[in-house]
């Protein structure tokens, strides 16, 4: 299984890493048979596993669910457990209360949105032993404040900001970042002055890694098709047509048969 080190020294070494998300045991046990380095639970899971229109209205609870899934299925396999909304701005109390659950629930690590004050935040935790992983770029936690889901650090004075920020939280002692959504020359930017992995998505191939949600790359919403997504299987079509000859052979009689049925 990977780890903090390893992973690091995957980077160090000129590899790339690969991040896929998860949210069940089922889908996670398939992971765990793959070349996949780290599974992130991501809130991610508010959107495609309980159909909300962000990612605003998971919490801690649920999330401690999802992760505790994942870890049942991926054994072998480094797990993020993804911080849900606000659940690191009220104290540092509470922030531990979050990470508490994620982490024994079966995190090795979580993600945390944005820098600024949150730096503090995330120095007490790497203090504390906890692995955290940053997020900068397309924050999905603050979608209203972004004026939506679009490409950002545009500017040269977001661009400027971006860079400061990724700083900031390497010297807070971030183990990686991820960057979503950034033009691909900035991430590049980013991921060649930090020394933690950058792992991108919507960020280009200059960073140290990739990472996309899982329903995305499988093709299970064929309605949902951003420009940065690549999707390896068509499995709304798959699943559909699975579901549809089941439906088919149980109004024809055909299903169950002999051999599917008990003497
Ligand atoms: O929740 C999530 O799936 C994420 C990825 C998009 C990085 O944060």
């Amino acid at each position: 299984m990977s780890n903090v080190l390893s992973l690091q020294k995957r980077v160090d070494d000129g590899d790339k890493l690969t991040m896929v998300t998860a949210y069940d045991y089922s889908f996670a046990r398939i992971i765990n048979q793959t070349d996949i380095d780290i599974i992130l639970v991501g809130d991610s899971a508010a959107m495609v596993m309980h159909g909300y229109d962000s990612t605003l209205p998971i919490d801690c609870a649920q999330m401690a669910v999802h992760v505790a899934a994942v870890r049942r299925g991926a054994a072998d396999k480094f797990i993020v457990g993804d911080l849900p909304f606000m659940a690191c701005r009220r104290s540092l109390a509470d922030s531990v209360d979050a990470v508490t659950k994620l982490m024994q629930a079966g995190a090795h690590s979580v993600k945390l949105e944005g820098a600024g004050s949150n730096t503090e935040t995330i120095a007490h935790l790497v203090e504390s032993g906890v692995p955290v992983m940053g997020h900068l770029g397309l924050t999905p936690q603050s979608v209203h404040a972004l004026g939506g889901y679009r490409v950002q650090c545009r500017s040269e004075q977001a661009h400027q900001q971006l860079l400061d920020d990724a700083h900031r939280l390497e010297q807070s002692g971030c183990f990686s970042l991820v960057l979503e959504c950034v033009p691909a020359k900035l991430a590049a930017q980013v991921a060649s002055q930090l020394r933690i992995p950058v792992i991108g998505i919507g960020a280009g191939n200059g960073v140290d890694g990739q990472v996309l949600v899982m329903q995305d790359l499988l093709g299970m919403n064929q309605s949902f098709s951003p420009s940065f997504v690549r999707r390896y299987l068509d499995a709304e079509s798959l699943f559909t047509d699975a579901f549809n000859r089941y439906a088919a052979d149980v109004r024809s009689g055909d299903f169950p048969d002999d051999r599917e049925s008990f003497e």
